[in-house]
């Protein structure tokens, strides 16, 4: 079974009126993600990690030099699903209940989080990704760099924002900062957050 892509959870045009084009998710999702999807299954093909799940390659080559680019397309699947799922229209603004009172707890306000959220966004240099994780019961904002992620880590993902150019310049060219801001304002879909801290 070769590994698939999952499909979008919206259609392309259904965050048009929150500041990311289709023409956005033609070229994100639909070349970007799915080269990765095709990739993965040409270097996989006919090796035992061909029957594995995605997360258990992403686990397995971590840090393995003779296994970079199925690592680097196996982990840039997990992430471009885990990225869609982190968006939706007229998302945004801040969570309520059990996550909520876990931010305040853990970065002292929302504020202070998005603060840190955003700073982490806009300096990771270069192609990478800023993430909210549960780190063993506390909740951190990381950024990694190119395709490394929490799970690699060994840490639970709970939101993400992809920071590559390529997540940006159609809508927003070279300013990531008002790419950042704007998923705070109107794209974040707390609703998955909270289901993965659940599941944490
Ligand atoms: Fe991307």
């Amino acid at each position: 079974m070769a590994f698939q892509q999952p499909p979008l959870p919206y259609d392309f045009n259904a965050l048009e009126p929150y500041g990311m084009k289709a023409e956005t998710f033609e070229y994100h999702y639909g070349k970007h993600h799915k080269a990765y999807v095709d990739n993965l299954n040409k270097l996989t093909d006919g090796t035992e990690l061909a029957d594995k799940s995605l997360e258990e390659v992403i686990k397995a080559t971590f840090r393995d030099a003779s296994k970079v680019g199925i690592f680097n397309n196996a982990a840039q699947v997990w992430n471009h699903t885990f990225f869609w799922n982190s968006l939706k229209p007229a998302g945004g603004g801040q969570p309520s209940g059990a996550l909520a009172d876990k931010i305040d707890k853990d970065f002292g306000s929302f504020e202070k989080f998005a603060e840190e959220f955003s700073n982490a966004a806009a300096t990771q240099f270069g192609s990478g990704w800023a993430w909210l994780i549960d780190d063993g019961g506390t909740l951190k904002v990381i950024k990694t760099p190119n395709a490394e992620n929490p799970l690699a880590y060994g840490q639970k993902a709970i939101l993400t924002l992809d920071v590559w150019e390529h997540a940006y310049y159609i809508d927003y060219r070279n300013a990531r900062p008002a790419f950042i801001k704007n998923y705070l304002e109107q794209l974040v879909n707390w609703d998955f957050a909270a289901e993965n801290l659940a599941k944490a």
